[in-house]
């Protein structure tokens, strides 16, 4: 089992679809096992993108994440991060494949609804900067023997 960080953006918020994204990855047989509602500062974007902070174009990032507020959560499932990378689709809505979550509901580069961890590492590290350890939820679905194989 893994477990991502997702996050649904402001603009995921504002347009109502938050609903919808949240059904194509119950749809698809992840368990949530985190979620809220939040505010990301610009402290915490830093954080969270590092990685882009000396890029171009991250002060308008900067401007769009704390923009408004976004639903952080925790999904887990077999192999999880790569299972939600797919389903987001390419970075830009303009360029991710028709049936992605990108792909069906973003015409842009920035405002593509939905973060995913791109590996476990940033998995980890992402899901210590949004959750405390005891706001995670430790269950096992009922439903899991019919969601997958017992040897899978
Ligand atoms: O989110 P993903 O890992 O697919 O893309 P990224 O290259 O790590 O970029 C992080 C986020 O920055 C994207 O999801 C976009 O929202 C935003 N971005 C942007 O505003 N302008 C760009 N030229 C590239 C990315
Ligand atoms: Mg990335």
């Amino acid at each position: 089992m893994e477990r991502t960080l997702i996050l649904l953006k402001p603009d995921c918020v504002q347009r109502r679809l938050m609903g919808r994204i949240i059904s194509r990855f119950e749809d698809k047989g992840l368990s949530f096992v985190g979620m809220k509602l939040m505010q990301v500062t610009p402290e915490l974007a830093k954080q969270h993108y590092a990685e882009h902070v000396e890029k171009a174009w991250y002060p308008t990032l900067e401007s769009f994440i704390t923009g408004g507020p976004i639903m952080a959560a925790v999904l887990e499932g077999l192999e999880a991060i790569t299972v939600v990378r797919e389903m987001l689709g390419a970075t830009s809505g303009l360029k991710a494949a028709p049936g992605t979550i990108r792909g069906d509901f973003s015409s842009s580069r920035q405002m593509n609804l939905v973060h995913g961890s791109d590996g476990p590492e940033a998995a980890e590290r992402e899901i210590a900067l949004y959750f405390k350890p005891e706001e995670l939820v430790d269950h096992s679905p009922t439903i899991a023997p019919w969601l997958r194989a017992a040897d899978e």
